[in-house]
C-alpha cells in the first residue's frame, strides 16, 4: 500500500510497530518525522493490523508504504497471550526477514530496522542480515528506567506496600508501590507481560541506537543516566508539528486507525463550546473500565456540570447506564472514537480525564491541556505519578480502599483542575511543558538534532 510519493535518500527504515493501537501511533508519526528528512519508510505491520486499519490508510503527500509480516495468527484469536508472543517471535522473525529479502530483491534494500523494544527478535533479525537495529521505546524512560532495573537486579520484586522505592537512576521523588508500572508493581498480575516489559533489554546492549519517545528537558535526569547504558537519543513528542503549532488543523494527516473517529461530529461539537469549557474524558484503546467505575464515572461527570467529551469504545458502550446518552445530551457527547489529537489541540478542551498512557500523557503535556489522571494499569500510574508530582500538569485521582475512583473523586479532581488556585498554576505547568515540547521537536531543538544525527549515520550507512 503506497500513500503517496515523495523525494527520498537513499536511506531506507522497515519500522516494525507491536500490534496495539498506542504503539502503532508514536512509531508511525516517528516514521513520518524520518520521511521529513528524506528517509524512505515502508511500515512492517502484521496482517490483522493491516486489514484493520485499511480504512484509514489515506493517501497523502508521503511516501510511507505499508507491508506485512504474520503473528502466526493472522487475527484469529490466540489461545494465551504467552502462546501469542511466543509465536510471534517465532513467525514474526521468520515473515521479517523475508520482507527484508522481498524489499532487497524488489531494488529497495533496507538499511535499518527500526522495531518496538517490546519485540527485542527484530534485534536479531537485523543483526544476522548485516542491518542496523534500532529500538524504538515506547514508553516514557521513567517507567523504561523501572523495567530495566528490575531485568539488572536494580530493584527487586516484589516491593511491599510500606517500602519508599527508590529505583536507580531514577531521580526523586522516590516511589511508592502505587506509583510503580502495574505488572511490576503487581508481578503476579500479568506475568506474561512482565516478561515481556522486562526482557526488552536483554538484548538491548546490541542495538545500535535507542530512541526514547521522550524529550530531553522532560526526563532530563533519567535520559542521561541511561545515555550511559545504550546509544540512547531522545526523538519525541512524536505529535506533528501541526498540531504542536496549533495551524493547519483542517489539513488531517493520514494514520494507522483501529478505531473509526467521529471527527466531524467531534469538532463540530467541540466548537460551540467557550475555551477551556470542555472535559475530555478517553481510557484510550485497551483499558477496560469495570461497570461500578463507569457507574461512578458518569456520576462525577454530571455533578462537575462541565461539558464533556467521553470516549467510550463500542465494547465498552454497553457498560454506560441506560439513557445516559439522552439524559446527558445538553451537557455531552459520547463517541466510540475521536481525533484525539484534534481534540486536544482545541481551544475549547479545558482538561482531559486520562487513563495516562503514555501517548495520551505526551499528547496532553505537548498540547498544554492539564489532566486528571485515573490510571489503570501497565505503565499508566507511574505516567500519572509524574503528571502530579514531577511535571505539575495534573492531579491524579485517589482510589477509595477497593481500588474504585468514586464519582466525588472524579468531581473533585475535575474542579481542582478546572477551578481555582490550583488549576491556575496546572495551566501555567502545561504552557511551560507545552513550549518545551514544541522546542524539542522544532528545527534545532534536542530531539530534532538526535533525529537529525541518526539520519546522517543511516545515510553514511
Ligand atoms: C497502550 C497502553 O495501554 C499504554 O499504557 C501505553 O503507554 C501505550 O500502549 P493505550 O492504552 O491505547 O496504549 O493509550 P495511549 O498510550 O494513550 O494511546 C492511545 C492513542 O490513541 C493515542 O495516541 C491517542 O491519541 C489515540 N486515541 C485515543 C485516538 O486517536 N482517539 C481516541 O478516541 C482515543
Amino acid at each position: 500500500m503506497e500513500y503517496g510519493n515523495k523525494p527520498h535518500t537513499n536511506a531506507h527504515c522497515l519500522v516494525l510497530p507491536f500490534p496495539i493501537q498506542g504503539h502503532i501511533n508514536p512509531m508511525l508519526q516517528f516514521s513520518k518525522r524520518l520521511e521529513h528528512k528524506g528517509v524512505r519508510v515502508t511500515l512492517a505491520l502484521t496482517h490483522f493490523i493491516f486489514n484493520k486499519t485499511k480504512h484509514s490508510h489515506q493517501s497523502s503527500a508521503s511516501s510511507i508504504t505499508a507491508e506485512t509480516i504474520s503473528d502466526g495468527y493472522d487475527g484469529e484469536e490466540a489461545p494465551s497471550i504467552e502462546e501469542y508472543l511466543t509465536r510471534f517471535r517465532c513467525i514474526g522473525s521468520e515473515t521479517l526477514t523475508a520482507l527484508v529479502e522481498k524489499l532487497r530483491r524488489s531494488g529497495q534494500p533496507v538499511d535499518c530496522i527500526i522495531y518496538d523494544s517490546f519485540v527485542p527478535w527484530a534485534l536479531d533479525v537485523a543483526k544476522e542480515l548485516g542491518l542496523v537495529g534500532a529500538a524504538f521505546l515506547t514508553q516514557s524512560c521513567a517507567v523504561c528506567n523501572v523495567y530495566y532495573n528490575v531485568f539488572s537486579g536494580g530493584l527487586e520484586i516484589p516491593v511491599t506496600a510500606a517500602e519508599e522505592i527508590r529505583v536507580p537512576g531514577l531521580p526523586p521523588p522516590p516511589l511508592w508501590v502505587a506509583d510503580l508500572p502495574s505488572f511490576v508493581g503487581v508481578p503476579e498480575s500479568y506475568p506474561a507481560l512482565l516478561d515481556v516489559v522486562v526482557s526488552q533489554f536483554a538484548n538491548l546492549g546490541e542495538a545500535d541506537w535507542v530512541l526514547g519517545n521522550t524529550f530531553h528537558k522532560l526526563e532530563e535526569e533519567v535520559v542521561d543516566w541511561m545515555a550511559n547504558i545504550w546509544p540512547m537519543r531522545t526523538i519525541g513528542p512524536t505529535i506533528p508539528s501541526m498540531y504542536l503549532d496549533k495551524r493547519l488543523l483542517n489539513d488531517r494527516e493520514y494514520g494507522l486507525s483501529m478505531f473509526n473517529p467521529k471527527t466531524s461530529d467531534c469538532m463540530n461539537w467541540l466548537d460551540q463550546h467557550p475555551n477551556g469549557s470542555v472535559v475530555y474524558v478517553s481510557f484510550g484503546s485497551v483499558a477496560e473500565l469495570g461497570l461500578k467505575q463507569m457507574e461512578e464515572l458518569t456520576l462525577g461527570l454530571k455533578n462537575t456540570n462541565c461539558y464533556f467529551l467521553w470516549v467510550v469504545r463500542a465494547t465498552e458502550e454497553a457498560k454506560l447506564p441506560k439513557n445516559f446518552a439522552a439524559e446527558t445530551a445538553e451537557k455531552g457527547l459520547v463517541v466510540s472514537w475521536c481525533p484525539q489529537l484534534e481534540v486536544l489541540a482545541h481551544p475549547g478542551v479545558g482538561c482531559f480525564v486520562t487513563h495516562c498512557g503514555w501517548n495520551s500523557t505526551l499528547e496532553a503535556l505537548s498540547l498544554g491541556v492539564p489532566m486528571v489522571g485515573i490510571p489503570q494499569w501497565t505503565d499508566q500510574p507511574t505516567n500519572a505519578k509524574y503528571v502530579m508530582d514531577v511535571w505539575g500538569t495534573g492531579v491524579r485521582a485517589r482510589p477509595d480502599g477497593d481500588g474504585l475512583v468514586t464519582g466525588a473523586e472524579v468531581e473533585r479532581c475535575v474542579r481542582e483542575v478546572m477551578e481555582g488556585e490550583r488549576g491556575n498554576e496546572i495551566r501555567k505547568n502545561a504552557m511551560k511543558w507545552r513550549e518545551l515540547a514544541k522546542e524539542a521537536v522544532g528545527e534545532g531543538g534536542s530531539s530534532d538534532k538526535n533525529i537529525d544525527e541518526f539520519v546522517t549515520s543511516l545515510i553514511r550507512f
